[in-house]
């Protein structure tokens, strides 16, 4: 069915492979070993968008079952996707063959410790001592993700899940079976997948699970930052279990996830200067300077008032300092103007009171694909360096969407990762701290944001194939090549204007 596209691909594969070499002495390229040799580059997936199996062996349902299966969705759900649960082995010898060095994955906590709370679940043990050693026996390091979007339905029931406190005591005992059970083989984990969007796109639009929309509600708390506060509770408190409990033994590290988009001003006006330090400070800073500083912004609090939660004396000791690492889920930048002026404005910042207000920049992308703006990614590693003191970064995801239309050649999705991957060099050159990019993801699979309609994968996989076969992209070929040590063209990448925190005041 798909002999003429893998024919064009192979075509492709020649000239991009003929375009690499030939092009291989320009002064501008670089190779894998530009990068330090610890460095780690992978491929990135999550637990409901790669499992399927999302009935079988006790799995109990999460909030994302729920939310795909309800009538907000487009009837696409994660029942199969791309059965990672029984073809896991065909895939890690595919990521092997492809020369991944490491796979960011996601435990599912309901496969795991069904409805959230209470005894293991024999199945689920098993599916992740088995995959995490058919890493290992590849050579692929393990870097797992406790949270990414999927609590148990159950806990969510039982007490509205992230909105209460009750969920740190779970949260707790989850991470410590996953530490207890695979910490001996796993060095780096995460505890939650883009806090920051996870609350803003889950509790204030919607658009994900749970698909709450307080704001339409009188309320005097907003859900968003209960939310927010909560996952900081919540993750620092297995920093410390895992630094008083497992870390003498284990030696890893425990970081938190946020989504940063890259941000410059619209206009050169103070007024779109100060607007995008702001929206630094409610994406950001938000929930990371807590981690650096121990509170949340001044201009976060000045806003929000009383509907964000005060942290106590307690619990300010105990998040600060909670991380090892900042990882950063990387796709797009926006310019950001101080309030509306045309009818170009697609979104605002979450804070309903305040006019913050955003601009995608498209650029002259195909329709529904991400366009290639690489200074954003500098941007942001140069923001995070210098906002707080140089912390080690892991870039957890970067690729690009484009339409699922079937094609290997994928041609826009090679310029994308070809220029981030220049892009972070440069930073790292300034001296970014940066230790690892991981491209998302390695198969096309459930897509958060719209099911099945959009792909990122390096592998295509064919829905209406009974097998679901895996085809590897042209993206695929090319960060193979690059991996396993072959000359690529750097885009040159201009350095991206950045904000300094201080000095600008409302
Ligand atoms: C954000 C999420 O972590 C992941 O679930 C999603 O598929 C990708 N980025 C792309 O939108």
């Amino acid at each position: 069915m798909y002999k003429w596209v893998i024919s064009l691909a192979f075509y492709s594969i020649f000239i991009l492979v003929f375009q690499v070499v030939y092009l291989a002495s320009a002064a501008d390229h670089y190779t894998r070993a530009d990068f330090p040799a610890d460095f780690i580059f992978g491929s990135a997936t999550s637990a409901y968008q790669y499992e399927g199996a999302a009935f079988e062996d006790g799995r109990t349902p999460t909030i994302w079952d729920t939310y795909v299966h309800s009538a907000n969705n487009n009837g696409a759900t994660g029942d199969v996707t791309c059965d990672g649960y029984h073809k896991y082995k065909g895939d890690v010898k595919l990521m092997s063959e492809t020369g991944l060095e490491a796979l960011r994955f996601s435990i599912s906590w309901s496969r795991l410790i069904p409805n959230g709370r209470g005894p293991v679940n024999p199945k689920g043990l098993q599916y992740y001592n088995n995959f995490i050693d058919e890493l290992i026996k590849h050579g692929i390091q393990p870097h797992v993700t406790l949270y990414h979007v999927d609590l148990p339905q159950a806990l969510e029931d039982e007490y509205g899940g992230w909105l209460s406190r009750k969920i740190v005591k779970d949260f707790r005992a989850y991470a410590d079976v996953c530490f207890r059970e695979f910490g001996d083989r796993v060095l780096y984990w995460t505890s939650i997948n883009e806090a920051n969007a996870a609350a803003i796109a889950g509790y204030e639009y919607g658009f994900i699970a749970p698909g709450h929309f307080p704001s339409s509600k009188v309320s005097s708390r907003n859900q968003t930052y209960v939310v927010g506060h909560n996952f900081l509770l919540a993750h620092s408190a297995i920093a410390k279990l895992y630094k008083n409990k497992y870390k003498a033994t284990q030696k890893g590290y425990v970081g938190i996830n946020i989504y940063a988009w890259g941000s410059v001003p619209h206009t050169n006006t103070r007024e779109d200067i100060i607007a995008t330090q702001r929206a630094n400070d409610f994406f950001i800073g938000w929930l990371i300077d807590p981690l650096f500083f121990g509170d949340y912004p001044e201009t976060v609090k000045m806003n929000a008032q009383t509907r964000i939660p005060a942290f106590t004396e307690y619990e300010s000791k105990q998040v600060k300092g909670s991380v090892d690492f900042i990882g950063v889920n990387h796709y797009l930048t926006v310019s950001i103007m101080d309030r509306p002026i045309t009818s170009d404005i697609i979104t605002r910042g979450f804070d309903a009171d305040k006019a913050l207000w955003i601009i995608f920049d498209q650029g002259q992308p195909a329709p529904g694909e991400y366009p290639v703006m690489p200074s954003g990614l500098y941007g942001v590693l140069e923001y995070l360096k210098q906002t707080y003191g140089n912390p080690p970064i892991y870039i957890h995801e970067n690729g690009q969407m484009t339409r699922r239309n079937g094609t290997l050649m994928d041609t826009s999705r090679v310029k994308y990762m070809h220029a981030y991957i220049g892009s972070m060099l440069d930073a790292m050159r300034n001296g970014s701290n940066t230790k690892g990019y991981f491209v998302w993801t390695f198969l096309d699979c459930l897509e958060i944001l719209d099911g099945y309609e959009s792909a990122f994968g390096l592998y295509y996989v064919d829905l209406d194939d009974k097998e679901l076969k895996r085809y590897q992209k042209l993206s695929g070929k090319w960060y193979s090549n690059f991996l396993k040590g072959g000359n690529v063209i750097s885009e040159p990448s201009k350095n991206a204007p950045f904000h300094l925190r201080s000095g600008f005041s409302q």
